[in-house]
């Protein structure tokens, strides 16, 4: 059901690579609710050519980048004002990757050319797109940044390997960067925490099921799927939550502050 949350609003959709990732069910509830969007991913995610299938769905442009790359970023952000008529009022970026993880390779035995590479990928990648966007002035008043992280960035998950690492610099540059834009254009920039959740991304994590079936059963509310996580993030993009920046805003059915369930002490 639409409320017209995003009437009038352009976006920028950054990370769908198929019909399970989060930025997909983003996509799809941005134009519901009354909002034109440009959708990005890079060169080679855009090879698979699942992205056309709902570029179609939701009239919108693909427009390639590397989320480590300048020059892309800036060519994205040009077009997109040149597409969307004008500057983006929302940006989410849904991206994560560790060369590390990807390898097998254990947390105390990272390479640090992979380490490089997944932190530049997943966390210094946002400062990337919040720097194009300052110097080309291209978010609106009250704009909306939203990235996607995970409770890994603040307490031990050990098979989250390099990730956790990755994540805490990400919601570091969303306070320092939030600071900054929020002064500058008031400019919002947040991240949402979100559950363990059946994606390319989630399930490349080592023990993704257990990390999957314990959080469930230590959440009261049970863990948070794709499609509830891209409601948050409509409500995010709206103008319900203008006052809200420089969060790391938890969408994880409790789990984050809960010490122990019932449910997990009988499974022992
Ligand atoms: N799935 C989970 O359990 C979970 C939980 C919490 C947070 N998150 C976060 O949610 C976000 C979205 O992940 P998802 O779970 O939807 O998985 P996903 O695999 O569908 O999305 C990850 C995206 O990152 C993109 N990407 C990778 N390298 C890139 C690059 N160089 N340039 C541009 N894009 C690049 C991929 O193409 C892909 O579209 C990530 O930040 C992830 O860490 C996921």
């Amino acid at each position: 059901m639409s409320h017209n949350l995003l009437a009038g609003k352009k976006g920028i959709i950054f990370g769908a690579l198929n019909e399970k990732s989060i930025a997909w069910k983003v996509a799809q509830k941005a134009v519901q609710e009354g909002a034109t969007i440009v959708l990005t991913n890079s060169p080679t995610a855009l090879r698979m050519g699942e992205l056309e299938i709902l570029a179609k769905e939701c009239n919108a442009e693909i427009i390639p980048a590397d989320v480590t790359n300048m020059d892309d970023l800036k060519i994205l952000f040009e077009k997109s004002m040149n597409i969307l008529g004008g500057k983006v009022d929302f940006v989410l970026h849904s991206i994560g990757m560790s060369l590390n993880v990807r390898k097998n390779i254990p947390y105390v035995d990272a390479n640090y050319d992979n380490l490089h590479k997944g932190l530049d990928i997943s966390a210094m990648s946002l400062h990337r797109v919040l720097q194009t966007a300052w110097k080309l002035d291209a978010i609106n008043e009250w704009g909306s940044v939203l990235a996607l992280s995970y409770i890994a960035a603040q307490r031990v998950f050990p098979d989250y390997n390099d990730m956790a690492d990755a994540k805490a610099l990400l919601e570091s540059v969303t306070r320092s960067f939030g600071y900054h834009y929020g002064k500058h254009r008031k400019v919002r920039v947040n991240t949402i925490s979100q559950s363990p959740t059946y994606t390319k991304a989630g399930t490349g994590v080592k023990g993704f099921d257990g990390f999957y079936n314990f959080a469930d059963k230590m959440s009261p509310l049970g863990n948070a799927s794709a499609d509830q996580c891209a409601d948050y993030c409509i409500s995010m993009f709206s103008d319900l939550t203008k006052m809200v920046t420089m969060q790391n805003l938890f969408h994880d059915g409790g789990f984050s502050f809960t010490g122990v369930s019932q449910e997990v002490l009988d499974d022992n």
